[in-house]
């Protein structure tokens, strides 16, 4: 299939892995490019930049197929070391950056200079145009029903992808409940170029996770995401659990008086003690309502190509039928 992401990034098919903080190993990122998507390493997974530096040399051994690296710029108290992660996506010979969070506008100059093509995931359509404005390449634009940060708005795909494809210039992807063929001709139908998978990947043979995080997104339903933070302006999509329920009483409870570290427990220091030692209980992780669409673990192989067969078997049967009809 050829989209203007196809062409963008120099890859087979319209299918990129966002970034997932400790999942997007180089692993996953290898697998899902050399299936001929984008795959994508989380960049603030490595701890330091020489971290950063060493998965993607990993990453390059293990592909030879056109990879990426997730930047995500958080509010936090002490910043990241980015200069010192643009650096060693830069001297690694990375092309593809995925930017999430706050405006990468800072960011771009370094990066473009570099020949790096960078796709802005965003929530809105105003971030988007922004994203547009400031010289990125393509958007993510990320649907309520995402697994991670929705944002505040609560527009769902139906909506968001015609109205991004109304006013954007530059090609986009649809993120955000995307899982199989059905998910990548609807995207490409509301004018997205292509789409983007979070939770979907996850539940994959390569996906360098505890086999429990597997199992709990197979045994979820639709109904079984719940969102946290909201009360701090940091609203995140994330699957039920103990931890997570106990989360949401001290929300109710405390309501506007919320602060951070009322929940500190429940959302500092979660992602490696679910996604390395399993403990499903703990506390919130990312994961989007698509896991109710999710009944099996194939390779990213299997995946990807399966999603293709089944949207050409939905545009040239289903569709052109329905016109043959
Ligand atoms: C476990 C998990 C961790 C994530 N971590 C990040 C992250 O660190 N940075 C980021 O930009 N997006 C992150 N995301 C969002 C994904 O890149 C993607 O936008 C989202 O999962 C799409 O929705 P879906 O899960 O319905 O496919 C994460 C998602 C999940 C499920």
């Amino acid at each position: 299939m050829k989209t203007r992401i196809t062409e963008l990034f120099g890859v087979e098919h319209p299918i990129m892995q966002g970034g997932m903080h400790y999942v997007g190993l180089a692993e996953l990122a290898a697998a899902v490019s050399n299936a001929g998507g984008v795959g994508i390493i989380t960049g603030l997974t490595q701890r330091t930049p020489e971290l950063l530096a060493a998965e993607i040399a990993r990453c390059r051994e293990l592909t030879d197929k056109p990879f990426g690296v997730n930047l995500t710029f958080l509010p936090s108290l002490s910043a990241p070391d980015y200069p010192g992660y643009v650096k060693a996506i830069v001297d690694g010979g990375v092309k593809i950056v995925e930017t999430a969070g706050n405006n990468p506008a800072k960011w771009l100059p370094g990066l473009k200079e570099a020949g790096i093509k960078v796709i802005h995931k965003c929530t809105s359509v105003r971030h988007a145009l922004k994203a547009e404005a400031i010289g990125c390449d393509a958007v993510s634009v990320d649907g309520f029903e995402c697994g991670g940060h929705p944002g505040e708005d609560d527009v769902p795909n139906f909506i968001l992808l015609p109205r991004a494809a109304e006013e954007l210039k530059i090609p986009f992807l649809a993120s955000g409940g995307m899982a199989d063929g059905r998910s990548l001709v609807a995207a490409l139908s509301l004018g997205a170029d292509g789409m983007n998978m979070g939770t979907r990947f996850i539940a994959t043979r390569e996906a360098p996770v505890h086999e429990n995080v597997k199992q709990a997104i197979l045994n979820a339903s639709e109904l079984d995401t719940r969102l946290v933070m909201r009360p701090l302006r940091n609203t995140e999509r994330v699957l039920v659990n103990a931890g997570v329920e106990r989360l949401l009483e001290k929300e109710r409870t405390l309501g506007a008086a919320l602060k951070f570290e009322d929940i500190i427990e429940e959302v500092a220091g979660v992602y490696p003690k679910v996604m390395t030692e399993g403990d499903m209980e703990v506390g919130a992780w990312s994961c989007g309502m698509v896991c109710g669409l999710i009944h099996d673990v194939p390779t990213c192989q299997e995946l990807i190509d399966r999603i293709m067969a089944e949207a050409t078997q939905i545009i040239r049967g289903r569709l052109e039928g329905m016109l043959a009809g």
